[in-house]
């Protein structure tokens, strides 16, 4: 339990460090994913209820969610007070949203039968167990609503950033456990809801150079985490390795995301 509290102190200590470069530089590489996650909710008819987006970050689903529902009630939850108070921030001046700070990795029985549309974009592969945060998420929905889910699986792309990042930092950690992901099918029928996509999302991302991406991905992304609990030996030797085997120049890829759109 200890070893739990000290990986969730230290995943939102990482946020907050990470929050202003992580909206700064992902957020708008980012868009298209949050687009087509938010859009699932926004383009359908859906019973009365809340919205809520569980591991919102600075909150860049906000915008359409506002856009496609002025009348309802939106959620975000976020463990990082950094990421939280960016979100807040961005919606300054709304009566209808409210930022938790908090883990969304339970939600509280409130939340039970509570929402009309969930959404989340890439904050279910950093939970401890992500197929029981999903069925909790599920069960949050009232007939009729709709759970629209995208997460980075294990294998993002076959060539690019994030493909050598994964390479590279392999050779010196153990790799995470994947089994949940071939489980989300069957921990969604056994919450009660449908699943209507259940797809890859591949959009193109550009970077500067190598040293760039290696930048963002440790002021103002996941890699964070890494450097607080690997601290700066490691972390230089990661970089002098990552850096060797990039390419020269601007980086173009297409990294892909798994998508999950499901109804009560
Ligand atoms: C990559 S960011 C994604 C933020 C936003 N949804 C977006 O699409 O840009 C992942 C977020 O998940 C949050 N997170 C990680 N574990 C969490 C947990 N157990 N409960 C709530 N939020 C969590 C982090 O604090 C971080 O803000």
């Amino acid at each position: 339990m200890g070893g739990a509290t000290e990986r969730l102190t230290l995943l939102a200590r990482a946020w907050d460090e990470a929050a202003e470069e992580y909206e700064r530089y992902f957020v708008p590489r980012f868009a298209p994913w949050v687009d087509q996650a938010v859009g699932a909710v926004t383009g359908q008819p859906l019973p009365p209820g809340q919205i809520l987006v569980p591991c919102c970050g600075t909150f860049p689903e906000l915008p359409a969610l506002q856009a496609g529902f002025p009348d309802r009630e939106i959620f975000g939850v976020d463990l990082s007070a950094g990421m939280v108070q960016i979100a807040r921030a961005r919606a300054a001046g709304s009566w209808n949203v409210w930022v938790v700070e908090g883990n969304a990795a339970t939600l509280g029985p409130e939340w039970t039968d509570a929402c009309a549309g969930v959404v989340s974009v890439f904050g279910l592969q950093q939970l401890p167990d992500p197929a029981a945060a999903l069925a909790d998420w599920a069960q949050a929905l009232r007939p009729g609503g709709c759970l629209s889910v995208v997460f980075w699986p294990t294998e993002v792309e076959s060539d690019g950033p994030f493909a050598l990042l994964s390479q590279v930092l392999a050779a010196h950690r153990p790799l995470a456990d994947d089994a949940w992901q071939a489980q989300l099918g069957n921990v969604l029928a056994g919450a009660g809801v449908t699943i209507e996509r259940d797809e890859y999302l591949s959009f193109p991302m550009s970077h500067e150079h190598a040293e760039a991406f290696w930048t963002a991905m440790t002021s103002g992304g996941p890699l964070r985490s890494v450097a607080l609990a690997e601290g700066d030996e490691f972390m230089g030797a990661m970089r002098e390795t990552f850096l060797a085997a990039a390419p020269a120049g601007q980086w173009n890829h297409m990294p892909r995301a798994r998508w999950i759109v499901a109804r009560r």
